[in-house]
């Protein structure tokens, strides 16, 4: 099945996904420095994570979980030249491979790249920080429960939340399955549902290029 998604998905880029010189320079760069590539979002998700901020009209962008930096593209290129993205990354070596491709992506809109665990550095923000119009969640997954609550603190009235990943090929549903990560996923399933700073959510499964995993998107009250 795998190939067939694959083999679809390369469909749908190469009728749908505007080539963009940003976008391709960061995968052969990460590619060039011998990271893997299954960690970021396939070209078709980054699009409808754009398509989202687009919808939305959003200009604050936090991001847990920066990698590549490959995703942070995706959500700038929705942003007007005065959009701000604050993006988290909790390993060094991500990190730095991250901040060079922002480096040499150029782009208007301000990105800042804060190195760390996200849960320590979303608790140092300052108090007054001004809250994010969307949030996309894609950090340790073990973490993600602490992460949707300190999202909600950075959130307003009508914040979009997207979480990636919260399938894993089926594994949250293994009840053999007890690794941090699908435990992590599980719990946050669990504050998702009837969170009272919640306005409606729901989770969505996809194949593709990056097997089969999905998102959880959710709006605040
Ligand atoms: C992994 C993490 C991700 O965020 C992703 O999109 C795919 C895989 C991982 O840790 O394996
Ligand atoms: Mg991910």
């Amino acid at each position: 099945m795998q190939e067939m998604w694959s083999e679809i998905d390369d469909f749908i880029d190469s009728h749908l996904i505007p080539e963009d010189p940003i976008l391709l320079q960061t995968l052969e760069n990460t590619a060039q420095k011998g990271f893997p590539d299954h960690l970021a979002v396939a070209p078709n998700q980054g699009m409808l994570l754009q398509m989202l901020i687009q919808m939305n009209q959003c200009k604050r962008v936090l991001e847990l979980g920066t990698f590549a930096a490959y995703s942070t593209m995706w959500l700038a290129r929705a942003l007007p030249q005065d959009g701000y993205i604050l993006t988290i990354e909790g390993r060094d070596t991500h990190a730095a491979l991250g901040q060079e491709n922002i480096d040499r992506a150029n782009l208007p809109q301000t990105i800042e790249l804060k190195v760390g665990r996200a849960a320590d550095v979303l608790k140092a923000l300052p108090a007054d920080f001004e809250p994010f119009d969307f949030i996309f969640i894609d950090a340790d997954k073990q973490s993600y429960p602490e992460y949707l609550e300190l999202s909600l603190d950075l959130s307003h009235s009508g914040t979009i939340i997207v979480l990636d990943n919260v399938i894993r090929a089926g594994d949250i549903v293994n009840p053999e399955n007890h690794k941090p990560s699908i435990e992590g996923i599980r719990e946050t399933f669990v504050r998702l549902k009837n969170h009272p700073r919640l306005l409606s959510c729901t989770a969505l499964q996809t194949v593709g290029s990056k097997g089969h995993d999905g998102f959880a998107i959710a709006i605040v009250k």
